[in-house]
C-alpha cells in the first residue's frame, strides 16, 4: 500500500482521556455480558448514553474542537491549555472569534456543536431533509445555528464544503480526504477512549475478552479508531467485522478494490451509516488492521432493532446494526461476541 501524506492514523488515547478527567458529565458507558438468544452471552457496550448526547459521537467532535482551540491558543504565542484551562474566561475569548461547521447525519453536529458550546465558540451545522428534526431542536437548544442543505447526506457535505470556502468558519468534518485529515484524525483520537474503556474493563477481569468484535461503520472513524486501538494494545485478539449498510459499501468496496472508491445506492434505513464515501485516513487505517467486511440489508436492520427491543435495549437501525450482521454470523458456540450499541432511540 502506497503512503498518502498525512493519512498516517496514529493516535495518542491518553489526550481525550486526559482531557475527559476535567470533564464533568464524562463516565465510562457500561459494557455488559447479556444473554440476546444467542448460545454464548454477548458483550455489549452500550454508547445511548454517552455525555449526554446519545451516542459514541459525543468523544470526537467536542474534543475535535477543544483540540482545534488549543491549536489557535498555542498559536497566539501561548503554553498549552491544561484540561481545567480548557473552559477559562482566557480561552474562551480565544474560542468566542471562532465558528466550528460541519455537516451531519446527525451525531457529529451534535458532538461539534456541544463543544463549540462548553468552550465559548460559534456552530454552524449542515443537515440534509433526512435528519430527523429532532436533532435539529437539540442542535439549536445548545445554540448552535442549523442549516438545511438539500435532499441527502451528500448534499449535505456539499453544503458545508461551500460554506468552508466562503466564510471564516472551520470545517470540522468526521470524513477525511487528500489534504483533510487532520481534524478528522482528532475525531478519531477521540473515539479512541471507548476501546480503552473496554480494554481495561477486559484486563481487569470485568467480562472475558472478545472472540469476535462486530463494529458498524459509516464513514469509517469509529470503526478504524476501536480496531486500531485493539491490534494495537489489547492482550487478546478478536476476529474484527465492520458492519455496512448493503446501500452503502464504501469501505468493503474500497477494500476490495485497494483504493479509495465511490459506493453509488439507494438511501438505507441506517441513516447514520448511509455514507457512500470513506473517510481516507479510516480506510488505510482499516487496511492495517485485518479486519473482514459485511453487509447487511435494511429489512435485517429492522428485524435486529425489534429483536433488541425484546431484551429492553431501545436503539436504531444504525446503532445495532453490529448486532444485525452478529445475527447472520453463524458463529460457533464458544464465541464471545461484541457488539457496540452506537446511538440510543432518536
Ligand atoms: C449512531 C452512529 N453509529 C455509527 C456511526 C458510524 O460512524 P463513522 O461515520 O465514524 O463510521 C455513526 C456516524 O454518524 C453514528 O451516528
Amino acid at each position: 500500500m502506497t503512503a498518502i501524506d498525512g493519512a498516517e492514523f496514529a493516535p495518542d488515547p491518553s489526550r481525550p482521556q486526559a482531557l475527559l478527567s476535567a470533564c464533568p458529565v464524562y463516565a465510562e458507558t457500561p459494557l455488559s455480558a447479556m444473554d440476546l438468544g444467542k448460545n454464548t452471552q454477548v458483550l455489549v457496550k452500550d454508547e445511548s448514553a454517552r455525555m449526554r448526547l446519545g451516542s459514541f459521537k459525543a468523544l470526537g467532535g467536542t474534543y475535535a474542537v477543544a483540540q482545534m482551540i488549543n491549536d489557535a491558543w498555542r498559536e497566539a504565542g501561548n503554553a498549552p491549555l491544561t484540561p481545567e484551562e480548557f473552559t477559562s474566561d482566557a480561552a474562551k475569548e480565544i474560542a468566542s472569534t471562532m465558528t466550528f461547521m460541519c455537516a451531519s447525519a446527525g451525531n457529529h453536529g451534535l458532538s461539534v456543536a456541544a463543544g463549540a458550546n462548553i468552550f465559548g465558540a460559534k456552530a454552524r451545522i449542515h443537515l440534509s431533509e433526512e435528519v430527523p428534526e429532532g436533532f435539529a431542536e437539540r442542535l439549536r437548544g445548545i445554540g448552535a445555528e442549523v442549516v438545511r442543505s438539500g435532499p441527502t447526506y451528500e448534499t449535505s457535505l456539499d453544503a458545508a464544503n461551500k460554506d468552508a470556502a466562503e466564510t471564516d468558519a472551520l470545517l470540522l468534518a468526521d470524513g477525511s480526504w487528500p489534504g483533510y485529515t487532520y481534524r478528522p484524525s482528532l475525531v478519531m483520537e477521540g473515539y479512541t477512549v471507548i476501546a480503552e474503556e473496554m480494554r481495561r474493563a477486559f484486563k481487569r477481569g470485568a467480562q472475558p475478552w472478545p472472540t469476535h468484535v462486530f463494529l458498524q461503520a459509516g464513514v469509517g472513524g469509529l470503526a478504524s479508531a476501536i480496531a486500531y486501538m485493539i491490534r494495537r494494545n489489547w492482550t487478546e485478539q478478536p476476529d474484527i467485522i465492520i458492519v455496512e449498510p448493503e446501500a452503502a459499501p464504501c469501505l468493503k468496496n474500497s477494500h476490495e478494490a485497494g483504493k479509495i472508491v465511490h459506493a453509488p445506492g439507494p438511501v438505507s434505513n441506517m441513516g447514520r451509516l448511509d455514507c457512500k464515501d470513506p473517510s481516507l485516513v479510516a480506510f488505510h487505517a482499516l487496511e492495517k488492521c485485518d479486519v473482514s467486511y459485511v453487509t447487511v440489508t435494511d429489512d435485517e436492520a429492522n428485524a435486529a432493532v425489534a429483536a433488541l427491543q425484546g431484551y429492553g435495549i431501545t436503539s436504531t437501525p444504525s446503532g445495532t446494526a453490529g448486532y444485525t450482521a452478529l445475527l447472520k454470523a453463524g458463529l460457533p458456540d464458544d464465541a464471545h461476541p461484541l457488539v457496540i450499541i452506537s446511538e440510543g432511540a432518536v
